[in-house]
């Protein structure tokens, strides 16, 4: 800790910006039968949730999306962008190789020299750069941060591979993160287990001049459903015991939206009624590591969420990673 170091850190602000081109299921079973591939909005809804997604415009990035979201986030806090000191972005799909989605998101706000970084958590992202916001905020290496999650993930989907391309979406969602004297940010806790790697992956890789390997995502749904059920009450538990409250105490639950089943599963194992869950991966999709931002703003701007609130964020996905920060709104 050093003379900066802050007891406790509270989201002051929240922003969201999803691409205008907004697909339907409907438009995914035209696409796809265009390829002689069959699905149905029957099928997707039932297994997904999920009836739209929206898809960024050619030549529109992570960045693109993210600094419209952080805009909205910093309006919302009443903050401007030269009093950030610290830009977090949680991507797996970045504009380019390096730099990182946030150096670019800096340079479009118009401010340079607080440190900016991109962490790369895949659908856990956002919860894991929360997490390190939070550390740094609390040990004084920073003291108001823009946390940012944003995605383009219809880049990196098969759109011969109806088990994945129906589920994922682009979009982004951000929060101002700030020192403060009262809690805001409860406890949190992070998980990997890199022997599931291939479960959920992008397997290839940019190399001599190259794209070596299969640029494309790939996902054993079913593998990834098993274990994302088999973690997330269990970490959502053990944050409430590290903060010393009750399942009875969450007010709103917003877990990654991947697939309806997932989260009503969740809330149900933790005792939870389904009008304490958060849900917009029926209208986004899976947008990975932006889905809980997006979700949580959604709230916020819906009235749904409220100052005081008490908000459980999970996340859960690619790695394999996982994990849960428990929050006074
Ligand atoms: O974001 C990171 C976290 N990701 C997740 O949490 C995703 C976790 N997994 C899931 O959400 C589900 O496993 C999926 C939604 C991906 C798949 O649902 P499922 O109930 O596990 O379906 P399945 O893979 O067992 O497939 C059932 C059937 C198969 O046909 P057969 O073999 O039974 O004849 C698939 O070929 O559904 C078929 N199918 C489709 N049919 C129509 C798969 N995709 C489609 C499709 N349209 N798009």
């Amino acid at each position: 800790m050093n003379d900066k170091a802050s007891p406790y850190t509270r989201i002051t602000g929240t922003g969201s910006h999803l691409p205008p081109r907004r697909l339907s299921n409907a438009d995914m079973v035209s696409m796809l039968a265009a390829r002689g591939i069959e699905t149905s909005d029957e099928w997707i809804v039932e297994r997904t949730g999920i009836r739209a997604r929206h898809f960024a415009a050619d030549g529109v990035n992570a960045s693109d999306l993210a600094v419209l979201a952080a805009r909205q986030a910093l309006d919302a806090a009443g903050r401007r962008a030269d009093e950030i000191d610290l830009i977090i972005v949680a991507t797996s799909t970045a504009d380019m190789v390096f730099p990182s989605a946030a150096c670019l998101v800096q340079a479009k706000l118009g401010v340079h020299g607080c440190p900016a970084f991109d962490v790369q958590a895949v659908c856990s992202g956002f919860v894991y750069a929360l997490t390190v916001a939070d550390s740094m905020i609390r040990t004084g290496a920073a003291s108001r941060a823009l946390v940012i999650g944003a995605e383009v993930f219809s880049r990196i989907l098969d759109f011969n591979d109806r088990t994945t391309c129906v589920l994922f979406g682009d979009g982004a969602g951000a929060v101002v993160l700030e020192a403060s004297d009262t809690p805001g940010l409860l406890a949190s806790e992070l998980h990997a287990d890199g022997r599931h790697a291939g479960i959920l992956c992008v397997p290839g890789t940019v190399a001599g001049g190259q794209v070596l390997g299969d640029p494309l995502l790939k996902m054993d749904g079913q593998a990834v459903f098993k274990l994302a059920v088999g973690v997330l009450d269990s970490v959502a538990r053990s944050v409430l015991a590290k903060a010393g409250r009750s399942e009875a105490d969450i007010d709103w639950l917003i877990p990654h939206q991947a697939n309806i089943r997932i989260m009503q599963g969740t809330a149900k194992k933790l005792k939870l009624p389904m009008d304490k869950l958060i849900v917009t991966v029926d209208e986004h999709g899976n947008t990975s590591a932006a889905s809980i931002p997006l979700a949580l703003d959604s709230a916020v701007r819906s009235g749904r969420v409220q100052r005081g609130d008490t908000v459980m964020l999970e996340g859960v996905g690619g790695g394999f990673t996982w994990g849960a920060v428990l929050l006074d709104f």
